[in-house]
Order: structure tokens, then sequence, then C-alpha cells
């Protein structure tokens, strides 16, 4: 139990925090714009969340009958309402400033509700923003005189599919803001690249300009990138037709469309990316299995196939020299020697075959 005289102490702490929170810092208040309608509804859940956030809720043991009474007492006092300004707003990312600035505007208002307004019966919202401030409509209602929005055949709104401009604030002009592949005065037919299923909108495949089922046989028309064969639409192959792209770029076909790459820098053009792509090299380079390479290095390249070479047929001779008497031991070590020279090359930049065949 506290004693009451601490209770006193801690109400004046909150009297004094409060009224440095009164004075928010003016020239933090952001220009940014924000609706009135959506300024009430933030306070009022920021201030349903600090009334919950200062429940006090369940009784610690002890004389319960002084506990309920001092715990309903509390549920409305002063000391609870200041407790709940203490913390109102700062809970907040977004719009904390205009959270602030209309607390302070609306303070008296608020205490108003919080003395003589019954919290079960009396929703803070209603009150403050729709009855009191006028700020906001009832839901399904709109501008400034909270007109019910027009419903349609099936006393549905928006067909179910959308809502209506300016609902459940004073601005807007009741037409119907439908969602996503929904259209019409009350969304009752589906965009365009939408198709109806169980009454419900869902979207073309991708490659359809208009269908009027699921996937790619289902499509009206081909969008742009794609062609119609045999009732279905197929992506068009860009880059099987010819240079698309600059010289030094090259062709990369896309699902409904292509795109052209730069080149490597050492490649005059080229097929692919990297630089063992190249198709023509600049003047001074070779081109060399797709590389473009200068004078010393193509001799550098020469000289090492050229070692490889002798290595491989060393090995060759020795093995036949050894393995004379054994043909079968002979045949055995010729086999791994081959595998031995396979990987080897398959593993190497330029392999024996590309140089012969680059050997013009
Ligand atoms: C209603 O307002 C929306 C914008 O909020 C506008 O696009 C539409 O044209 C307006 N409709 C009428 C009938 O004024
Ligand atoms: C050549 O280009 C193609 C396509 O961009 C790529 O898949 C391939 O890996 C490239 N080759 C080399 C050796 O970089």
């Amino acid at each position: 139990m506290i004693p009451k005289i601490l209770l006193l102490y801690l109400f004046f702490l909150c009297k004094l925090s409060i009224s440095k929170r009164i004075s928010p810092d003016l020239s933090s208040l952001r220009t940014g714009k924000l609706e009135d309608c959506q300024r009430c509804k933030i306070l009022t859940d920021s201030f349903k969340h600090w009334l919950s956030g200062t429940s006090r809720g369940k009784h610690e043991g002890g004389d319960a009958a002084w506990e309920e009474a001092k715990l309903k007492s509390y549920s409305r006092s002063e000391m609870r309402l200041v407790e709940i300004q203490e913390g109102l707003c700062s809970e907040l990312k977004k719009y904390q400033d205009h959270c602030y600035t209309l607390a302070e505007e609306v303070e008296q208002v608020l205490e108003k509700w919080w003395f003589y307004e019954d919290p079960e019966t009396v929703d803070l919202y209603t009150w403050l923003c729709i009855d009191n401030l006028q700020y906001c409509c009832p839901p399904n209602h709109f501008s400034e005189s909270c007109i019910p929005c027009p419903l349609d055949k099936n006393n549905k709104l928006c067909g179910g599919h959308g809502k209506c401009d300016g609902d459940g604030t004073r601005k807007g002009n009741g037409t119907c803001i439908c969602h996503t592949g929904y259209t019409g005065n009350y969304c009752e037919e589906c965009s365009k690249n939408f198709y109806l299923s169980n009454s419900i909108c869902m979207p073309c495949h991708k490659a359809c300009d208009g269908c009027s089922g699921e996937g790619v046989n289902s499509c009206n028309k081909c969008k742009n990138g794609w062609i119609m064969q045999s009732k279905s639409c197929i992506d068009i192959d860009e880059c099987s037709s010819s240079s698309l792209c600059k010289e030094n770029q090259y062709c990369v076909n896309r699902e409904g469309s292509y795109k052209c790459k730069n080149c490597d820098p050492s490649c005059k053009s080229c097929k692919g990316d990297g630089s063992a792509n190249c198709t023509l090299c600049d003047d001074m380079y070779t081109l060399w299995s797709g590389k473009c390479v200068g004078k010393e290095q193509k001799y550098e390249i020469v000289f090492n196939v050229a070692k490889r070479l002798t290595l491989y047929i060393g090995l060759l001779i020795i093995s036949v020299f050894i393995f004379r008497n054994n043909k079968y031991f002979a045949a055995f070590t010729i086999v791994i020697i081959a595998i031995y020279i396979f990987t080897l090359e398959n593993s190497s930049t330029v392999n024996l075959l590309e140089l012969i065949l680059n050997m013009n």
C-alpha cells in the first residue's frame, strides 16, 4: 500500500513535467501536410494507447475492498489524465509534431470528455473527431455534411471492391475509388488485363493484351515482344534478328523484350559477357579463341602451349621405353597420361585444339 503522501508527490512530479511537455519545440514542426481527420485519428489512437498503458488492472492482494475503491477513483482521476497526457504522442515515429500540435489545441476539449463523458459508451474518436471538432465523418460517409456513400444495386459499397472518395472524412465527392483490377462507377467490372473468375478479377498472364481467363493460352491479343502461335503467346527472341544493338554491345533476350549490354572494353564487338566472348578486336590486337590479345601476349600463349606439348610428348616417349616389355602395363600408363592431359587441357585457358584451329 502506497502512502498517500507519496501519491501526492508523484502527482506534482507529473504536473511539473506536463507543463514542460505542453510547450513543444515549434521549430521542429514539419510542414508535411496531413488531413485534419487523419491528425485527429492519430491523436485519439495515441490517447487510447496511453489509456490502456495506464490502466491498473490487478489488485495486489491485501484489502480488496479498499483496493477496488482506489482503482475506481483512479480510473477517471486527474492523476491518470496527467499520466496519459504526459505520454501522449511520444510513442509515435511518424507525424509526432502533428499530434503534439493538435493535442495542445484540444487539451480542454479532451478534459471535458475525460471528466464528463462515460468512456464505456462514448467513444473518444466519435465524440472528438466526428461530433466535436467535425474533422471526420462516420464510416461510409463523406463530404462537409457527411452524406452517405452511394451504394450499388446490391446495396454494396463500391461492389465491395473499393471505397468511396472521402470516406470517413469531411472531404471527397463520393465516387468509387476501386481496388487494383476493378473499374466502373461501382467497381463492378474488371480493369484491362484482368479477367473475371468466381466474381473476382484476376490478373491476366503477363504476355496477354487482354484475356478471357487464366494462363498464356487465354490471351485475346499478345503484348509487344510476344507473338501468337497456336493460340498461345510466345516470347519473341529479338536477339535472333540482326544487330539491334551497337557494334560494341551484345544482345540479351528478355521475356517480352531485349536488352543491349556493353562488351568487355578489350573487345571491339562481342557475342556475350566478359573478355573471352569477343568477335572483333581493335587494330594491334589479335582475336584468339574469343579473346583480344596483344602481340606479346600471343607469343606467351604459344610458348606456354608449346611447353605443355613438349611435356606430353616426353611423357609418352618415356613410358613407351620403360614399359617396352610389358604391353599391358604400357597401355595402362598411356591411358593414365591421356586422362591427365585431358583434364589439364580442359582447365587451361587456351587449349591445344584452339591453338591448332587458330594457327592460320
Ligand atoms: C471526384 O474526385 C476525384 C479525385 O479525388 C476525381 O478524380 C473525380 O473526377 C471526381 N469526380 C467527380 C464526379 O467530380
Ligand atoms: C560468353 O557470354 C555468355 C553470355 O553472356 C556467357 O554465358 C558466357 O559465360 C561467356 N563466356 C565466357 C568464357 O565468359
